[in-house]
C-alpha cells in the first residue's frame, strides 16, 4: 500500500486510522501486507531499522537522496521514507502559507521510493494505492515502468478516501514528477489543462474502491463528484464500495485507555461518569450534567458542514444542549466556535487543536454526536459513537447514510439548517425518554463495524485482480 498517513506514525483524518488498521486485518487473513509513507518531521516513530541505505530517486531533473526504514505495526512492516529535504519540515501537507508548493515533487518522491521498495524488499502482486498521494505509482506502472519486467503482471488498486482532495497541479510541474505528454491527454491525467492525479489514477489503476457503498454511488453524480463524475461513471464496472472498519481495540468504551471510567452495553453508568469528568475537563459547570452534551470532534473544513451549524446557533442553544467541540481547520470555523463558547461560557466549550485522548474522551462524554456532512465518503465518528453509546445525529450522505438507522440515530437528508435542526430536535425528544434512549444506546453499541468484514471485503478484490489476466 501507498499511502500519505497511517497510525500510529502519523494521522490528520480517517486516512490514517485505516493505515493503521487495515494492513493488519488483511494480514490476519493471510494477505502478506506492507505500507509505504513518508517519514514526516512530525511522524512518531518508536523502533525502526533502515532497510534501504541511501539511494537517488529523481524527481524529474533533480535527484533525492532518500532512506528506507522499516518499522513494525502490528506485525506490518511499515516502510518510512526518509528524505529530510521533503519531508523533514514541520507540516504534512501544508503550513501557514497554504500548501507546500513542491506537494508534486514530494509525493512523486514517495511513489517513486514505493516502486523501489517494491523492486529490492518486498515483491507484491498488487500495488494499492490510497488517494491522490498514492496515485502516481499506478500512473508510473502504466507509463514509465510499463515494459519493466519486474513489475509484469503487477495490478494496481485505488482507494478513494475523499474525492475533494484531487492533486491538482500546472501543466508545467509534469517533468518534475518524471512524466511527459504520453499522459497528458483525456484518457491521462490531464483536466482543463491542468495535471490531475487522482484522475490520473483512477483511469490507470486496474480496480478502484471507495469507502463506503453509498459515496461509490454519489461520486458518479455531478452533485458528489468534483468534476470527476463522467471519469467514474465511465469506470464504474471497476468500482466497489467497501465500507471502513472501526478499530475497536483502541476505540471501546470497556477497555479505552483515556476514559475516566469503563462502560458497556449490559453497564452503562460509566458513562455518567465520563461526561462528569469532560465537563470538568473542558470547564463546563456541574448543572450540564442535567442537559443533553453534543459532541463535535472533526477537521474544521466546509465538507464536515459547520455552515449549517452556524447558521443554526441560535436555535441550536435556544434547545437548551450543552455543547463540545474538539477541532481545527479554517480559520472562519475555528473562530466561529470560539465566538459562540464566548456567547455561551457555561454550555458550550471548544478545544481548537488537535488531541487525540480528547477525542476519546469526547466519544465517552457526549449524550450525542452531530455530524452535519456536506458530503462524507465514510465517517469515522459516527461509527465510534455507535460503539460509545454517543447517539449520532447525522446528514444522511455517502458512510453516514449506510452507518446509522432509525433504530441507532438520526438523520436528514437535506442539505439545510432547518433539517438539521429538525433531526437534532427528535433526538433531544428521544433523550427526554429514558428507556427510547437506552434502547437506542443499545441497538448502537450492538452494531459490529470491526476490520474482519471490510478485509474480507478487500481480499475478495484483491483475488479477482490477482486472478485477471
Ligand atoms: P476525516 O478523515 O474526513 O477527517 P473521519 O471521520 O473518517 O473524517 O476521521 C476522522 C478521524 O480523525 C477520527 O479518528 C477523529 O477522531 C480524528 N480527529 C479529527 N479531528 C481531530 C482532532 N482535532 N483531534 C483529535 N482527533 C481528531
Ligand atoms: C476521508 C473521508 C472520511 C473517511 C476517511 C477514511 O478523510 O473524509 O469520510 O472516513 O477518509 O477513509
Amino acid at each position: 500500500m501507498v499511502a500519505s498517513e497511517a497510525a500510529p506514525f502519523i494521522k490528520t483524518g480517517g486516512l490514517a486510522d485505516v493505515l493503521g488498521a487495515l494492513p493488519a486485518a488483511l494480514a490476519e487473513r493471510g494477505e502478506q501486507v506492507a505500507v509505504v509513507l513518508p517519514w514526516y518531521g512530525e511522524a512518531r516513530v518508536e523502533a525502526s531499522r533502515c532497510v534501504l541505505e541511501e539511494f537517488p530517486v529523481c524527481g524529474g531533473p533533480a535527484r533525492y537522496g532518500v532512506r528506507v526504514h522499516e518499522a513494525v505495526w502490528r506485525g506490518v512492516p511499515y516502510f518510512l521514507v526518509e528524505c529530510a529535504e521533503l519531508f523533514g519540515r514541520k507540516g504534512i501537507y501544508f503550513d501557514e502559507k497554504g500548501d507546500f508548493p513542491d506537494n508534486h515533487v514530494r509525493f512523486a518522491v514517495l511513489n517513486k521510493a514505493a516502486l523501489a521498495v517494491a523492486r529490492r524488499r518486498f515483491r507484491p502482486d498488487i500495488v494499492h494505492c490510497h488517494d491522490w498521494q498514492g496515485s502516481l505509482a499506478a500512473i508510473y506502472l502504466r507509463s514509465v515502468f510499463a515494459g519493466d519486467p519486474v513489475f509484469l503482471g503487477v495490478k494496481t488498486l485505488l482507494t478513494i478516501h475523499n474525492l475533494g482532495y484531487q492533486g491538482i497541479f500546472p501543466a508545467e510541474t509534469l517533468p518534475a514528477m518524471g512524466l511527459d505528454a504520453t499522459v497528458f491527454h483525456i484518457q491521462g491525467v490531464e483536466f482543463y489543462g491542468k495535471v490531475n492525479l487522482l484522475k490520473g489514477g483512477i483511469l490507470y489503476s486496474d480496480a478502484l474502491t471507495t469507502v463506503s457503498r453509498a459515496y461509490a454511488r454519489e461520486i458518479q453524480t455531478p452533485e458528489y463528484g468534483c468534476g470527476l463524475e463522467a471519469v467514474l461513471a465511465a469506470r464504474s464496472s471497476v468500482l466497489t464500495g467497501i465500507l471502513n472498519g472501526a478499530d475497536y481495540s483502541e476505540w471501546s468504551p470497556e477497555t479505552d485507555r483515556y476514559l475516566p471510567a469503563h462502560y458497556s452495553r449490559e453497564d452503562l453508568a460509566g458513562k455518567q461518569v465520563c461526561k462528569r469528568a469532560l465537563l470538568a475537563e473542558l470547564g463546563l459547570p456541574e448543572a450540564c450534567m442535567e442537559r443533553p452534551l453534543v459532541g463535535i470532534v472533526s477537521r474544521l473544513v466546509s465538507q464536515k458542514g459547520f455552515d449549517l451549524i452556524e447558521e443554526a446557533a441560535p436555535e441550536l442553544m435556544k434547545c437548551g444542549v450543552c455543547l463540545a467541540v474538539l477541532g481545527t481547520g479554517e480559520s472562519r470555523y475555528e473562530t466561529f466556535f470560539r465566538t459562540l463558547v464566548a456567547a455561551h461560557p457555561d454550555r458550550a466549550a471548544a478545544r481548537i487543536a488537535y488531541d487525540n485522548p480528547l477525542a476519546h474522551r469526547i466519544e465517552g462524554g457526549a449524550d450525542i454526536f452531530l455530524m452535519p456532512s456536506r458530503y462524507e465518503p465514510c465517517g469515522l465518528n459516527q461509527i465510534y459513537s455507535l460503539r460509545y453509546g454517543t447517539v449520532p445525529v447525522v446528514r444522511a450522505t455517502g458512510g453516514l447514510d449506510d452507518t446509522v438507522d432509525e433504530e441507532t440515530g438520526f438523520k436528514f437528508r437535506e442539505y439545510s439548517a432547518a433539517a438539521m435542526m429538525g433531526a437534532l430536535k427528535e433526538a433531544l425528544a428521544a433523550y427526554r425518554n429514558p428507556e427510547r434512549w437506552r434502547a437506542l444506546q443499545r441497538a448502537g453499541m450492538a452494531r459490529d463495524y470491526s476490520w474482519a468484514a471490510s478485509a474480507a471485503q478487500y481480499s475478495a478484490c484483491y483475488r479477482k485482480l490477482r486472478l485477471a489476466s
